[in-house]
């Protein structure tokens, strides 16, 4: 997979998503869309961000009954998004389901990739509240190769396990990787970071990054120093 820089918009409007995307002149950056602004704005501000000419990565992390899932599904799959996502522990059945509903008549589709743990799930807490007794990068792992075996294309995981989910599941399998942050800047409320150079390392496909860069006094720049450090290789460390 080219790698990419998915900048996250987590934003509380369209308003707010606009006035930062319209900055963007230049490169037009592949966006992810979460919950908090797609339930603000509905549909309508996929299919604008999408006319606007950004690939969308739309994450809304379904979860849910394999048939309520497929029927979601087909509906997003509709709206022309590149990359959809699900929880892994839907199960494998869910994960089919959702391939179906998302698969068009025509045969193509969005990619669609799984949440394994939650990162803010950490291993005290998936013993107490979920009782999974496993050591949690034997969990991931096991949740990545049930998304594989059900055809997902890949997962969303930490740059820590991007390495080692390929040897698992495939180079080909695609690491999504939030958690990135620049040497110099703030780390903010995330637990386990790498710098843009650092995931590129340690083999992830595509890094997500919001504060980074919609908080930067000047996001253009960000952005485009992640393009250096990640997709192009620039190397300060
Ligand atoms: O601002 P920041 O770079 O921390 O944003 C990271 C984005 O990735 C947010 O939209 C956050 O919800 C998302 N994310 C994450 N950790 C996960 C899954 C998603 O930070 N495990």
């Amino acid at each position: 997979m080219q790698k990419d820089v998915i900048v996250a918009c987590d934003f509380a409007s369209a308003e707010k998503t606009f006035s930062f995307l319209d900055q963007f002149t230049g490169r037009k950056p592949f966006v992810k869309i979460g919950m908090e602004l797609f339930y603000a704005e509905g549909p309508s501000i996929v299919r604008e961000i999408k006319r606007r000419g950004h690939r969308i990565f739309l994450d809304l992390k379904l979860h849910d009954i394999p048939n309520t899932v497929k029927k979601a599904m087909a509906v997003l799959s509709a709206l022309d998004v590149d990359i959809c996502n699900l929880h892994a522990a839907g199960t494998k059945r869910m994960m089919e389901a959702a391939l179906e509903g998302l698969t068009r008549p025509d045969g193509t589709r969005p990619l669609l990739i799984a949440v394994t743990q939650l990162t803010s799930t950490d291993q005290e807490s998936m013993e107490n509240d979920l009782w999974i007794h496993r050591p949690m990068d034997e969990v991931v792992m096991h949740y990545a190769r049930n998304a594989r075996d059900a055809g997902l294309d890949g997962v969303v995981c930490s740059p820590l396990e991007a390495e080692k989910v390929h040897q698992c599941c495939g180079e080909d399998f695609i690491t999504v990787t939030p958690g990135v942050r620049f040497a110099d800047g703030d780390v903010g409320d995330q637990k386990r970071v790498m710098t843009p150079a650092q995931a590129r390392r340690a083999g992830s496909d595509l890094i997500v990054v919001g504060r980074p860069i919609t908080a930067a006094a000047d996001p253009v720049a960000a952005y485009e120093r992640c393009i250096r450090e990640f997709v192009e290789g620039e190397d300060n460390e």
